[in-house]
């Protein structure tokens, strides 16, 4: 399949799913051939919670969060080098930091906080304004994009995505064994979609991509082709003044 696209109509398109199934992976392919602005929600929870840890915020408290969170400045960089937009918490790359585990720990724990999704989620609505983007996350369909023209819902076998995620974190840290990304994996799933405040959940209008069995260039093909029909359908409807 040739990957050449010159796509005129933007649309959203939004990437939910379980921990470790790819959803990156999968953004990142399709915003660069669809020459999009991939944004990776989860990065901007985990430098909150860096922030937190770093800071020593006792986030059981709402003063001590709203303090915090005033002074917490989130942006995205491309960096020309390895080509992709990394994570800067006040004017400092984190990118590769927030991806420990020390973060992976207590990241789903200060995602459940009310003032930081309410944070997190302003900001992400912004960077949708003009369209033209790929976000993954656990709520971007149902919450962050509601209306997004491209919903995917991702999910893999657990013992595949243990197994992912383990052969990733190895190569950085070779002390790492299964049993903790397993038991991190799970938890994580666990209260992602479970707690009160948008819960991880497949949208009413999301499609499914299980890729248990998929190879990486096989789940591209697929959401390819989903994102150049949404693309057409969207050019087709008419505008407000019939043009
Ligand atoms: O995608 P990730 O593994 O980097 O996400 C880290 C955590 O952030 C995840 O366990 C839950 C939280 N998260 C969230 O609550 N909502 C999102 N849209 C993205 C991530």
């Amino acid at each position: 399949m040739s990957h050449q696209a010159d796509f005129t109509e933007k649309i959203i398109i939004t990437i939910d799913g379980w921990s470790s199934c790819g959803k990156s992976t999968l953004a990142k392919q399709l915003s660069k051939i669809l020459n999009y602005v991939y944004i990776d929600s989860g990065a901007m929870y985990r430098a909150i919670t860096l922030y937190f840890l770093r800071n020593h915020v006792d986030w059981t408290k709402k003063r001590a969060v709203d303090e915090a969170l005033d002074n917490i400045r989130l942006e995205f960089k491309f960096n020309y080098k390895s080509q992709q937009s990394e994570m800067h918490l006040n004017d400092e790359n984190v990118e590769y930091v927030i991806r420990d585990l020390v973060v992976a720990e207590k990241v789903s724990e200060v995602a459940t906080i009310k003032d930081v999704r309410t944070f997190v989620v302003a900001q992400q609505r912004e960077m949708g304004l003009s369209k033209g983007i790929v976000m993954d996350g656990r709520d971007i369909g149902t919450v962050v994009f509601p209306d997004a023209a491209l919903k995917i819902f991702m999910t893999a076998d657990s013992a595949v995505r243990v197994e992912r995620r383990f052969k990733e974190m190895y190569e950085k840290n070779p002390n790492i064994t299964l049993d903790e990304v397993k038991s991190n994996l799970q938890m994580r799933d666990y209260i992602d979609s479970h707690r009160e405040i948008s819960p991880l959940r497949q949208a009413d209008d999301a499609i499914v991509l299980d890729n248990t069995h998929l190879s990486i260039k096989q789940q591209l093909d697929i959401a390819l082709k989903w994102a150049k029909e949404r693309i057409s359908q969207q050019s087709q409807q008419p505008t407000i003044n019939g043009a």
